[in-house]
């Protein structure tokens, strides 16, 4: 076993249901899935998963614990987010290595998702003091009104293999200082991930006299995620994943009037129009495109180039493309590691086909990597496609290092092709003009939840609302004000005088 999975407390079989810092028993026969090193295909340790009965008990642990833990006052509840914060500085080299080893990013790429996990704890702890409510005035003499936000009960986060720490991190920290329990449902993908985030954060939880706090149940959608999502108990389901997946949870968690938060599928475009800085075009194009293997919900996936720039600069960006160092992720100066499985190889290279039939033209990639590093790894290569704004494929989400480049001439004409495709999380333009550059921010512009200038369209800081519209769900996590998300508002008017004024003016007296 590599001594990063002993250090984080890993083992050979690793129990797949926690309630706290402690595993449940799990009693039985179990089912159990190795987790893989899409590098190398080796099996890095196996999770015992847990069941439908496991799952009601994580789940009836988080219940007790909301009854006590929504009384802790919320800068205290800060404080012991505070803490997780410091833990999770003292693990992040081991817990970045561990998201390098379990989907394959690269190294710099897996310390930065735990970075962002430490920056969320740490924006949590703020909030914690800042969970403020408007006071307003009541048109009744002598009548106090305002809202207040309370928290809200055991929320379940759902999250997808590309940010197998971050993005539960994302919801829990906030979740936790709004005084919420929090039930972590992981990919299977990234299972190992998961075990030691919540371990570290449990243990926190733990040492503060808290149990119960924090659960995990891993186990496959049919008898984990399906129940779990349709349990009364949990007023809120906060989702991150593909479109399919998302349309299911938001149909099953509304048909019980639950809150589901929904971050779904992106096929997120940069312009360039004829001002652009290009140096800083073509960078802010590599890392959207190909950072990642192309496999974050914000990756670039279309590229709209003015026709005074396309041709040269299109040439460019191939010789770019070409010396993309592919390879090890935990290798030093590797850019591109493996995608995360045999599946999502088989996806790119149906999309590849596709996009042949189509009419796209390949201009570098479209094929697995000639001298993979490992035999067992699941390398291709970045992929430049000549592409038309009407091939059906643009406005699919490939979750592949596949990029469309589609030359423009008109704004207007390029706008309509930028909004429409069925999702809209994220967008870039790079221009040197100011006004180009409010007409993309503005209501006439870009139709997504974040719309960024001369910024590529990925790697977004906490501190803004995260997430997008139309089929990209509607939810927004981290930054901002996404904490009202995981709280109930409630409104209080309250009378001090001797009468009973009615509002509106109604008379009702005997
Ligand atoms: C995701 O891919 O689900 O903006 C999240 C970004 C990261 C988060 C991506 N901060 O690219």
């Amino acid at each position: 076993m590599h001594d990063v999975l002993s250090r984080l407390g890993l083992s050979d079989t690793n129990p797949g249901a926690w309630t706290s810092a402690s595993p449940l028993p799990m009693r039985g026969e179990r089912e159990t899935l190795g987790s893989e090193n899409p590098a190398t295909g080796e099996t890095l340790a196996r999770i015992a998963l847990a069941t439908k009965g496991d799952l009601d008990a994580v789940i009836e642990a988080s219940a007790r614990a909301f009854v006590e833990w929504r009384k802790l006052p919320a800068p205290r509840r800060g404080e012991i987010v505070r803490q997780m914060a410091e833990a999770l500085r003292a693990a992040k080299s081991d817990l970045g290595k561990l998201v390098t080893l379990e989907v394959g990013k690269i190294a710099s790429e897996g310390q930065g998702e735990v970075q962002e996990s430490i920056d969320i704890a740490d924006f949590a702890v703020g909030l914690s003091r800042q969970l403020y409510g408007l006071s307003m005035h009541s048109e009744r003499a002598r009548h106090r009104m305002y809202e207040q936000w309370h928290p809200l009960g055991p929320v379940a986060v759902v999250t997808a293999f590309n940010f197998p720490n971050a993005v539960w991190a994302w919801n829990a920290m906030l979740a936790l200082v709004c005084g919420d329990t929090v039930i972590w449902k992981p990919s299977l993908k990234a299972s190992l991930t998961a075990i030691a985030t919540h371990k570290i954060c449990a243990e926190v939880l733990a040492k503060n006299g808290w149990d119960g706090v924090l659960g995990l149940a891993i186990g496959s959608d049919a008898e984990v995620g399906e129940s779990l999502v349709a349990d009364r108990r949990i007023p809120l389901v906060s989702a991150t994943g593909s479109v399919r997946m998302g349309r299911r949870i938001g149909q099953v968690v509304s048909a019980r009037l639950g809150r589901s938060l929904l971050e779904l599928g992106g096929n997120n475009a940069i312009v360039v129009d004829a001002t652009a800085d290009l140096d800083l075009a073509l960078r802010g194009i590599l890392f959207g495109a190909v950072g990642t293997a192309g496999q974050r919900c914000t990756s670039t996936r279309r590229l709209f180039l003015h026709e005074s720039i396309a041709d040269a600069f299109t040439q460019r960006l191939v010789s770019a493309y070409e010396q993309v160092r592919i390879g090890d992720p935990m290798a030093e100066g590797t850019l591109m590691g493996p995608l995360i499985d045999a599946d999502a190889v088989q996806m790119y290279e149906r999309a590849i086909a596709t996009i042949r039939e189509q009419g796209g033209e390949i201009l570098t990639g479209g094929t697995l990597l000639d001298r993979p590093p490992h035999p067992n790894g699941h390398y291709v290569r970045p992929t430049v496609v000549r592409a038309r704004p009407d091939m059906p494929i643009c406005r699919d989400e490939t979750f592949a290092p596949i990029l469309y480049v589609i030359p423009w001439r008109e704004w207007d004409e390029v706008m309509a092709w930028h909004n429409d495709v069925p999702q809209g999380l994220s967008s870039a333009l790079f221009t040197d003009s100011f006004r180009t550059a409010e007409r993309f921010l503005s209501a006439e512009g870009s139709d997504c939840g974040i719309a960024n200038v001369n910024i590529g369209t990925s790697g977004a800081e906490i501190g803004g609302a995260f997430g997008g519209e139309k089929e990209t769900g509607g939810g927004r996590e981290a930054g901002s004000d996404s904490w009202k998300n995981y709280m109930r508002r409630q409104t209080c008017t309250l009378n001090w005088s001797p009468d009973l004024p009615l509002a509106q003016g109604v008379r009702f007296d005997l």
